[in-house]
């Protein structure tokens, strides 16, 4: 080795250890996912979407609150270095969707600085549902502006977020409620959450459900599950009506003569989207944003960057979005 050789040699050395040591961690860094649920057993549905979304590992915990989530946020934070944090990310679950509020409050605020990863908040699928089932009216409707629209029983998590969306859409919204106090209430939270106006409507029974969509041209129905909400008869002949679309998948369906598998096509000249038929898209973009969490280290995905990551993939797949008959 000559004189010039022995001088650069440690310097090289040196520089080729920090260089494989950086290497090593890249290789065997993992893309972890810690499952937050706050049910009793984590959800078995976000675990494997988890994984489909391209997690390599999920630490699911169940029974997470607001009093017991500290040293899990923690551990995702501390333990890695700035260029790798995005290698682990938080997702939100359960089926408690106001509890779930209370725990994504507390996780970002365990947060600071560069000490943070990203979340997606998700409980009961309610934002992924809801930004599927409105990018799938979009399909239909691409002007949603000053449209009339009623979402029955929008008083439960999907319904909310699904008025929400289609109120920031420029739609003239109204939910229906069994009760005039709740549908009050969640228009007031409405307000406060999302800055948008709809129109609360007491209906206690299919009847009254039918009086207040026959001035509607478009009708989404958000019942609970296995609950009818409108019998067929309540909207086939009504001439302003443009779309249905039913998010219940267990029979009783929420609108009689929507069919769960429906996908954009007519039934009666009206167009029909079914539960099934648009939980497709809601599959894909829950994926989706399980996909994006690991490219950075700071993605807060609630309602609104759902909805957009939902936009995206039907901008990228206009054609399967309609969907046939
Ligand atoms: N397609 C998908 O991929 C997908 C994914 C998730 C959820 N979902 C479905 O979306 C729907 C909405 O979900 P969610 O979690 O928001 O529902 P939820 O909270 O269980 O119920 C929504 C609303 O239904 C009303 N309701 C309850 N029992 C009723 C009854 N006996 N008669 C009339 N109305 C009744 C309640 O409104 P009031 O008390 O104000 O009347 C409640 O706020 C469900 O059918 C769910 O299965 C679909």
């Amino acid at each position: 080795m000559d004189k010039i050789g022995k001088y650069l040699f440690p310097i090289w050395a040196k520089a080729r250890k920090y260089l494989v040591l950086d290497k090593i961690p890249l290789r065997i860094m993992k893309r972890i996912l810690l499952q937050l649920d706050t049910d009793f057993h984590p959800s078995s549905f976000d675990t494997i979407v988890a994984y489909d979304g391209g997690a390599e590992v999920v630490l699911n915990y169940g029974q997470v609150n607001t009093g017991n989530v500290r040293p899990l946020v923690e551990g995702a934070i501390f333990t890695r270095p700035p260029s790798r944090k995005r290698l682990t990310a938080i997702f939100i679950g359960g089926r408690d969707v106001e509890r779930g509020e209370r725990l994504f409050m507390a996780v970002k605020r365990i947060f600071f600085g560069d000490f943070q990863v990203s979340v997606m908040f998700d409980p009961n699928g309610c934002n992924t549902t809801a930004a599927a089932a409105v990018v799938q009216i979009l399909a239909s409707i691409p002007d949603l502006r000053e449209r009339t629209v009623v979402v029955l029983a929008g008083t439960g998590p999907v319904g909310q977020r699904v008025a929400a969306l289609l109120a920031k859409l420029g739609a003239r919204v109204a939910i229906t409620s069994r009760f005039r106090d709740k549908a009050v209430r969640t228009a007031v939270r409405l307000r406060e959450r999302f800055g948008v106006e709809v129109t609360p409507i007491e209906a206690k029974e299919n009847e009254a459900r039918a009086e207040a969509i026959r001035e509607a041209e478009i009708v989404v129905a958000t019942g609970k599950a296995g609950v009818q909400l409108l019998e067929e008869r309540h909207w086939r002949d009504l001439p302003k009506l443009k779309l249905l679309l039913d998010a219940n998948a267990t029979p009783p369906y929420g609108i009689e003569g929507v069919e769960p598998g429906d996908r954009g096509g007519q039934r009666e000249g009206k167009i029909v989207w079914g539960a099934l038929g648009f939980g497709t898209l809601k599959l894909q973009i829950h994926k989706r944003c399980i996909a994006k969490l690991f490219e950075q280290n700071d993605l807060l995905l609630d309602l609104e960057e759902i909805f957009e990551v939902a936009r995206e993939i039907a901008e990228g797949d206009r054609p399967s979005m309609r969907g046939g008959a």
